[in-house]
């Protein structure tokens, strides 16, 4: 929905009030990382305070000459210095005595395992970008990586990085012709991928899907294949190597090559209103200040944590928080390559008992599918070691964020409710643990440094209570410096709605304490007889009732109130669909924010479409509701749904 300068309505209501909060604790609060003065300390002058911020996370090659400069909307940081990834990731941390700390525990999902320290890391990064080199890759080049949740896939981004070729990871679970698309678009030279990986206990062929991409990318000069599965597969002559032959035989020794602070570091491809991708660029030096600045305040880590963001590194979470934020910071990490079912629903909660893990990063759908799983499964497992809890990627509704806090952080453990996104690069509105005193469902503040706003359609804040527009106002250092070849798509995205500020495509509103509430995606947000509703505030209320394991809701055209709200909701184990708890949910929803909200339609689902990264697909779920045609189902995770719920949609009526 495009937004109605000329309406009298708020942009967009905020109805549900949440009112519980959570004070941080006085022993965490002691020992964080983030103290209280790090906000006014950085307003004081922000650009001397990331200047500070690189001098001491980054290590140099040369001095940066300016912080920042700016020329709406193009940004560079630091320039003047020369600097490389990989050696402040690995090398450095191997210099000051810490080779052997350990960098990732790797858990495969068969059961394999892998420990791989400091040291090690640095033996297969050099290894692999001396085999890059060999392949005719010099800096500048780039290189496409489509690999499964196995080690290779960080030392291949990092092999790159270390020879100053910019990469773009292509998630594994994606189609040989979005492969191709984005190789096309990057114009790679050298294709990094697996004959396969494992998924819920089967066997799942990747080599093929990249074969196909490759017949139509002429840029393309050489594939690099690991052997995950070690059956083998089809290789051509002269264009296919093993990594086995062709990275093992390499010597362990690379010297990094030094790159400017804003040298290409990575394309990562998101999709965006049209169908062509966008190819968010994130270079060199302000991407790691951001990705380890925030990486320490945020997840308070501290030398002896075990941390496990559980993110695919395929998606920006991945990369910023697996890969680069982490390990800038001398991490212990776990990968995990598999599903959270699998070979049960406690596998995640095994892996932080046998780790002891103390700081988990994921997302509200993983969440809210554990919580209809019921809690046995966590209860079953000591997670006593969990002293942090992170979520990223949606609105967390109120209940799921009790649920997590309860039954995974043991009451105990702060939650972190991080906003960001792709082209943010890193996480820009969050609490600071044992700073902030936080809401279950909101983001709280910006972080240091960071300026962010809510406004109208006109560009105006809105006043506290308000909805509107989420807006950021100044440049942080990990922020996109565009789309890749295309300059004007960039200005007109994000910069052209609100002259001077990175409008985010989110609503978002702020409380009277001026807490920042995140609302869903602009375009998901509903009309009901002149009132614009957001999703999250009805599927959150909803989620508020004891039955409910999930649920999204849609606006389905009416000739009276021009939207009617469509719920789709899936119960929690133990309870089952009937008329008589659909009537209980819809006054459960008009308690709960007021009878506007009501949904007038509500089905019970076994399962909703979601994007591989978990994202609903309000756009599918339209369709349903409306009874039409589905729209580009490409980017659905599991196609066998909407079909589930078609055949369901009859009896949805009140
Ligand atoms: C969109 C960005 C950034 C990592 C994963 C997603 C939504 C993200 C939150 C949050 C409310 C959130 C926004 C944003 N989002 N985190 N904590 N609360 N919404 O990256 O795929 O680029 O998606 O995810 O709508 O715009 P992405």
């Amino acid at each position: 929905m495009q937004p109605d300068p000329t309406s009298s309505q708020p942009e967009i209501e905020a109805l549900l009030v949440e009112q519980r909060t959570f004070p941080p604790d006085p022993g965490f609060a002691a020992r964080a990382n983030a103290t209280a003065d790090l906000h006014a300390e950085a307003e004081r002058d922000v650009e001397a305070f990331w200047a500070a911020q690189a001098r001491e996370r980054i290590s140099w090659f040369t001095p940066f000459e300016t912080t920042l400069e700016w020329d709406l909307p193009f940004a560079r940081w630091f320039d003047g210095g020369t600097l490389n990834v990989a050696y402040n990731c690995v090398d450095r941390h191997v210099e000051r005595g810490l080779g052997e700390k350990v960098a990732y525990h790797w858990i495969g999902e068969p059961g394999d395992r892998q420990t791989i320290t400091y040291r090690d890391l640095q033996a297969r990064v050099n290894r692999a970008a001396n085999a890059l080199r060999e392949l005719g890759v010099a800096k500048g080049d780039r290189v496409a990586i489509y690999l499964p949740m196995i080690p290779e896939l960080p030392v291949a981004m990092l092999a790159c990085a270390k020879l100053g070729a910019p990469f773009t990871v292509v998630f594994g679970g994606f189609s040989s012709e979005a492969l191709a698309d984005r190789i096309n678009d990057a114009g790679a030279k050298v294709l990094v991928t697996a004959d396969g990986g494992w998924r819920r206990g089967r066997k799942v062929g990747l080599k093929h899907h990249a074969d196909a991409a490759v017949a139509s990318t002429p840029t393309i000069e050489h594939v690099l294949v690991v052997s995950r599965l070690r059956d083998g597969c089809h290789m051509v002559e002269g264009r296919d190597h093993w990594w086995g032959e062709t990275v093992d035989r390499q010597s362990d020794r690379c010297d990094p090559v030094p790159v400017e602070s804003e040298h290409l570091l990575y394309l990562l491809y998101t999709s965006g209103t049209t169908a062509k991708p966008k190819g968010i660029v994130h270079t060199t030096a302000g991407y790691l200040l951001g990705t380890s600045f925030t990486h320490h305040a945020v997840f308070d880590v501290k030398p002896d944590d075990v941390y496990w963001c559980a993110a695919d590194i395929g998606w920006v979470t991945g990369h910023s928080y697996i890969v680069f934020g982490p390990l800038a910071n001398a991490t212990t990490g776990i990968i995990y390559e598999g599903a959270p079912d699998t070979p049960a629903w406690d596998r995640w909660w095994q892996i932080v008992e046998e780790y002891g893990v103390t700081i988990l990063y994921t997302a509200p759908t993983a969440i809210r599918s554990f919580m209809k799983q019921g809690e046995a499964w966590p209860r079953g497992h000591d997670l006593s070691s969990l002293r942090l809890l992170g979520s990223v990627g949606e609105p967390i509704n109120p209940e799921a964020w009790l649920w997590y806090h309860t039954h995974v952080g043991g009451g105990r453990a702060p939650i972190v409710d991080t906003w960001w996104q792709t082209e943010t690069g890193s996480i820009l509105i969050s609490p600071l643990p044992g700073v902030t005193t936080t809401k279950p469902g909101s983001a709280t503040f910006p972080l240091p440094g960071i300026g962010a706003d809510v406004v109208d359609a006109a560009g105006v804040p809105v006043p506290p209570g308000g909805g509107g527009y989420l807006v950021i106002t100044r440049p942080w250092p990990s922020m996109l410096r565009g789309i890749y070849g295309d300059p004007e798509r960039y200005r007109e995205t994000y910069w052209s709605r609100f002259p001077g500020r990175y409008f985010a495509g989110d609503g978002a509103k702020r409380d009277e304490e001026g807490y920042f509430w995140l609302l869903g995606r602009v375009d998901d947000v509903m009309n009901v007889a002149g009132h614009r509703l957001s999703t999250i505030e009805v599927e959150s209320a909803l989620v508020d009732h004891p039955s409910v394991a999930e649920a999204a809701v849609v606006g389905k055209s009416d000739e009276v109130t021009g939207q009617a709200i469509f719920a789709f909701v899936i119960l929690r184990a133990g309870h089952e669909p009937s008329d008589a708890l659909a009537l209980q949910l819809r006054e459960h929803v008009a308690y709960v924010i007021g009878p506007i909200a009501r949904p007038r339609y509500l089905l019970f689902t076994p399962d909703l479409p979601k994007t591989r990264s978990g994202k609903i697909m309000r756009r599918l779920l339209r369709d349903i509701a409306e009874g039409r045609p589905l729209g580009d189902t490409t980017t659905l995770a599991d196609a066998t749904v909407v079909d589930t719920i078609r055949e369901n949609t009859g009896s949805a009526e009140d």
